[in-house]
């Protein structure tokens, strides 16, 4: 029997249910499969309390997470795939899936193990998802495939959306605005994943070191936002250890540097992003090539096709 550790972090269910959408038909199909929910000690808050939310910003992006609970995981199964599901935190993998993979027992887990990486976020997994894969291979990992799932509302409605559910916990359609996250068909539809899964592990494809979600349409690239997302990453950079040099996380000494750069955030949400997002497009035809290479790189490795979903 195939043994499958699915490590995940979830706030407030939304990729709890993904993951219990797609480890569904593995379950059913004979595989063992151990949930390791990870927890952060102290816990995160959800939902957040305002300036606790920024107050993550710093060491999420400075990869200084807050540490884990021990986890649970039965020392005698030897685990055939690892799958990874997390989320965003401030273009970065949250908190506690950093932690998770610099822990000793995370790259013990993961020491020539294949890995599967699923994540769910607004829309912003590009910058996180180089420095997953970085973790993972740091771990001793080999990252086999990529699922990621995105609120596929417009980018400037989840500015407003996505920040009212991590600061109220509620998701609900509101002033017209579309409810936020991920919906219950792109959930349901993870299953698809599970299926792929499940059927490669008969015939022993885990060990091929190729993909397995292939033609699953398992991402879409965006290379407009993969590329503000690179200048917003390098900024977030600097802000970090700018805050950082202001106190410790949770400390009421590095509120004045945070506020800033809450201003700083709103003013390039309301300035810089619409420009950017119109010069890209004006630009469009000066940026194909490199458009064209992002595209290459993040859909990697298991790609954005629908070859494989054709008759469904
Ligand atoms: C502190 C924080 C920062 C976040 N930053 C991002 C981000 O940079 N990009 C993004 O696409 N989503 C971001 N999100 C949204 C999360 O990736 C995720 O979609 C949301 O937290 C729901 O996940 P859950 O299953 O843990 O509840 C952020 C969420 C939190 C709590």
């Amino acid at each position: 029997m195939k043994n499958i550790l699915v490590i995940s972090y979830s706030q407030s269910g939304q990729l709890a249910g993904i993951v219990a959408a797609l480890a569904r038909p593995l379950e059913t199909g004979g595989i063992g499969v151990h949930h390791e929910v990870l927890r952060s000690d102290p816990a995160f808050p959800f939902p957040w309390p305002f300036f606790t939310f920024f107050d993550a910003f710093p060491e999420s992006v400075c990869l200084d997470p807050r540490p884990n609970k021990p986890l649970a995981i039965p020392t005698d199964v030897r685990f055939d795939l690892v799958i990874l599901a997390w989320t965003v935190w401030y273009l970065s993998p949250s908190q506690p899936i950093t932690a998770f993979l610099q822990s000793a027992e995370g790259k013990r887990l993961l020491a020539g193990k294949p890995v599967v990486s699923l994540v769910a976020c607004r829309n912003m997994w590009f910058s996180a998802f180089d420095t997953l894969k970085t973790l993972v291979a740091e771990a001793g990992g080999r990252l086999v495939d990529h699922v990621a799932l995105i609120d596929e509302s417009p980018a400037l409605v989840t500015f407003i959306t996505t920040p009212r559910w991590m600061l109220t916990g509620r998701r609900n359609r509101f002033l017209g605005l579309p409810p936020a996250g991920i919906t219950a068909q792109q959930t349901a539809g993870t299953a698809r994943f599970g299926e792929a899964l499940a059927e490669a592990l008969a015939r022993d494809a885990e060990k091929t070191g190729q993909p397995m979600l292939s033609g699953l349409c398992a991402v879409k690239v965006t290379p407009h936002l993969a590329m503000s997302e690179r200048i917003a990453h390098r900024a977030f950079r600097v802000w970090s250890k700018l805050v950082r040099l202001c106190g410790c996380a949770g400390q009421w000494r590095r509120i004045p540097a945070l506020i800033l750069f809450i201003i700083y955030l709103i003013v390039i949400i309301l300035t810089v992003v619409p420009i950017n997002f119109v010069l890209q497009r004006l630009a469009a035809p000066l940026l194909a090539r490199r458009a064209a290479a992002i595209i290459r790189h993040y859909e990697q490795p298991s790609g954005a096709d629908a070859t494989r979903m054709i008759h469904e």
